[in-house]
């Protein structure tokens, strides 16, 4: 039976993967910080599956503990201060988790089980202010965000022990993905919920920021098997993840309040610009404060290294995606009534 590390248990990516890896027959342990209030966010539904170890990646001690424990064979490396525009108000915390927090972790592996494989990750938002279109594993970095600067960090520094102490080490370099899981912080889980409040009554309008920003959107379902496989082959590398496909923010709202049934039509532009329900009320405009001090205007992933080597490729189309986040939106808030 395997061993698996997956760090930032509570988040996203980690409920999916750790299905999988359970899935697989893995012993899955999961580290996660101690709050006031106990909270096993998305993975509550596994609890007595997981084996949980209280640590946080800012504290060497507690990830070396965390793999005396473990004893993994494999650690997923998926904790972070994830929202780009907090990075912004928490730049040093920021760095501290998503920076040093990966030197921490690779620390610890080299310290305890040098053979334990790694996996980091790595993020499309180093691509930042994109030096070509679309993004592949040579396009340079031009990072705009504190998120993005300590990312890269920890991307480089994950390559830097790879090479410098021959240690099974990846980072996967992931385009946006979402999910029914998602924080509602980000702009896609905030739209569909949005969607869902409006339709039942509970909400007038959302007021979102840039609507012209495009990302590649995928299902965090299909981005943890990637992660996965890139551990599972006979040497280290890093790759792209990522649909190929880019829409901006204002296609996201269409498509989730059509098919919440409830079909905008758009007017104005700039900081005017405003969507309008079919009976003419506003349910859409623009709020300045939701602008970033530095914007990534678009993302647009090649994944062609990670179909060819790996034999990776997404499930779950854009459609689908979104589908399901306004459907599973529509039931919380139907069943709150
Ligand atoms: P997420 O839902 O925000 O989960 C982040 C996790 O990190 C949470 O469990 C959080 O715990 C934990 N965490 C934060 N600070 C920590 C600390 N100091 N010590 C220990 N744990 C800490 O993020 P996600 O969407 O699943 O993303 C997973 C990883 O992939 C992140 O590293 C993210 O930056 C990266 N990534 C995400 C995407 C994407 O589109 N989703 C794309 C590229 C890369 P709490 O519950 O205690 O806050
Ligand atoms: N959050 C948010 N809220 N974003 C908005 C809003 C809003 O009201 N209005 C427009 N946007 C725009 C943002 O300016 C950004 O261009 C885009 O929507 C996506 O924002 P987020 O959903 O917050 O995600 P992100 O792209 O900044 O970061 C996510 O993807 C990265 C991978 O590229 C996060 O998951 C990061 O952790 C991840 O690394």
């Amino acid at each position: 039976m395997k061993r698996a590390l997956i760090t930032g248990i509570t988040g996203q990516d980690a409920s999916y993967l750790s299905e999988e890896l359970l899935e697989k027959g893995y012993e899955v342990y999961g580290l996660m910080r101690r709050k006031s209030k106990v909270d096993y966010g998305n993975v509550g539904h596994l609890i007595k599956d997981i084996k949980m170890i209280y640590g946080d990646m800012s504290d060497l001690v507690s990830l070396v503990s965390a793999m005396k424990i473990s004893m993994a064979d494999e650690v997923y490396n998926l904790a972070a201060q994830s929202f780009v525009a907090t990075s912004w108000d928490t730049p040093v915390g920021t760095a501290e988790i998503n920076a040093i927090g990966v030197t921490n972790m690779l620390e610890a592996i080299r310290l305890i089980n040098k053979e334990c494989r790694f996996y980091q990750a790595s993020t499309s938002e180093m691509f930042g202010k994109v030096q070509s279109v679309p993004q592949n594993e040579d396009t340079p970095f031009y990072p705009r965000s504190p998120y993005g600067v300590a990312k890269l960090y920890g991307h480089w520094i994950t390559k830097n022990y790879r090479e410098s102490f021959d240690m099974y080490a990846c980072s996967g370099i992931l385009f946006n993905h979402e999910s029914e899981r998602r924080g509602y912080e980000f702009v896609t889980r905030k739209i569909t919920n949005a969607a869902a409040l409006i339709k039942y009554g509970k909400m007038d309008k959302v007021e979102l920021g840039n609507l012209s920003a495009k990302r590649d959107w995928g299902h965090a379902k299909d981005y943890v098997h990637a992660m996965w496989l890139m551990l599972q082959q006979d040497t280290p590398d890093d790759y792209v993840i990522s649909t190929g496909e880019t829409r901006e923010v204002r296609d996201f709202v269409n498509i989730a309040f059509d098919m919440a049934g409830m079909p905008l039509t758009w007017e104005g532009s700039g900081l005017d610009e405003k969507a309008y329900d079919k009976n003419g009320v506003e349910r859409v405009c623009v709020n300045p404060d939701f602008f970033r001090p530095a914007e990534v205007e678009l993302l647009l992933g090649d994944s062609s290294k990670a179909q060819e080597k790996l034999g990776w490729k997404r499930e779950i189309s854009f459609e689908e995606l979104v589908r399901r986040m306004v459907e599973n939106d529509i039931e919380i808030v139907a069943s709150n009534l």
